[in-house]
């Protein structure tokens, strides 16, 4: 009798997306996902994506079943995406060894964000796959070691999606060929807030991963690597002290030079809309009127806007009242993934 037969395992976990404040950009090994250069981020806790996997009996493939939002009912996955999640479950069977290599599971998905509001599902989605595959299969990896399940999606921003508060990946002197994520502070740490300026929903034109792929290509990039391990420590250094102005400041930087390497690739690669620039213009008008607000964007058009907490409905309301911007979400800092509810019983 295998596994499956005698305890099918099931178990859900829910996983915060995360904002990058210095970006994971070019790879040395892109088919691991071991990266060129370490990042930070800070994890949110509203964006989450919900995901529950069970332990299915019998032979075939995998199921893959995704949700439009967390209340309406769960459908077969577009096959693109449902072949990057059986590629990150034949990672989950391997890490599992023994019986688990064998298993099929069935994957249900959910993102608390509308997928059509453009906005990054993947780190939470594979850090929530991680989280529950793992639990189904009856083990709790550490964050260090989960953080390394995520990534073997090819999600590397995933891997810093499996700890809360302030994380970096890879950790300072993690070797190159099993890079691994740490916290740099809790939650609790620093009241940050994300509002984020959605003046884009559609899907973003060009992957990260082909992104990723062109970075090289670009003249700035080794300029890039160079300047990179001064603005990491004024990064550490800002969220040690809770410095906004340090902060804010260099991530407002690193931003326009990952886009300015976006753009300068060969071929050139354009996030930004018309939209994207209306909202910088805005965040830097707020600066002059007193408001510590300071943009970032990921490799996509939308505009992250990092405000120390008091400022949160303030800029909210400002972002909101322009033109391009179709919706304002507002997140903060979280803690982290969970394993929820009765199924974290059962996947015990
Ligand atoms: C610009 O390879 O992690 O967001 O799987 O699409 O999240 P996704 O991409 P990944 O690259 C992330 C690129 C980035 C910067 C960052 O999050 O560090």
């Amino acid at each position: 009798m295998s596994l499956a037969d005698r305890h099918p395992g099931r178990a859900t976990a829910v996983a915060p997306a995360n904002i990058a404040f210095v970006k994971y950009w070019g790879a040395l090994d892109l088919d691991r996902a071991i990266p060129r250069n370490p990042s930070i981020s800070m994890t949110l806790s509203q964006c989450v994506s919900r995901t529950t996997v069970e332990v299915l009996a019998g032979t075939g493939a995998d199921e893959v079943l995704l949700a439009a939002s967390d209340d309406s009912p769960p459908a077969p996955a577009p096959e693109a995406f449902a072949g990057r999640v059986r590629g990150h479950l034949d990672a989950i069977r391997r890490w599992g060894g023994g019986e688990a290599a064998g298993l099929r599971f069935r994957v249900t998905t959910a993102n608390s964000f509308p997928a059509a509001a453009g906005m990054a599902s993947s780190a939470s989605g594979f850090a929530a796959l991680a989280v529950a595959a793992a639990a189904a299969l009856g083990r709790r990896p550490d964050g260090p070691e989960l953080s390394a399940l995520a990534r073997a999606s090819g999600s590397g921003s995933a891997a810093r999606s499996t700890l809360g508060g302030y994380v970096e990946w890879p950790a300072p002197g993690s070797p190159p060929e099993d890079p691994r994520a740490v916290q740099l502070a809790p939650a609790d740490h620093w009241d940050l807030r994300d509002v984020i300026a959605v003046v884009e929903s559609g899907p973003k034109e060009v992957s990260s991963l082909a992104g990723h792929r062109l970075a090289p290509t670009s003249p700035h990039f080794a300029r890039r690597q160079e300047l990179l391990p001064d603005r990491l420590d004024r990064v550490r250094r800002a969220i040690r002290g809770r410095d906004v102005e340090l902060l804010g400041e260099t991530i407002e930087e690193e931003a326009i030079e990952l886009h300015l390497v976006a753009m300068s690739s060969r071929p050139s690669v354009f996030y930004w809309t018309p939209g994207t620039l209306e909202v910088l213009a805005a965040v830097r008008q707020m600066r002059r009127e007193g408001i510590a607000a300071w943009a970032t964007m990921d490799a996509g058009a939308n505009v992250h806007v990092i405000v120390p907490a008091a400022d949160e409905p303030a800029v909210a309301d400002a972002l909101g009242s322009l033109t391009p911007v179709g919706r304002v979400v507002r997140d903060g800092v979280g803690t982290g993934p969970i394993v929820v509810g009765d199924d974290a019983e059962r996947g015990r």
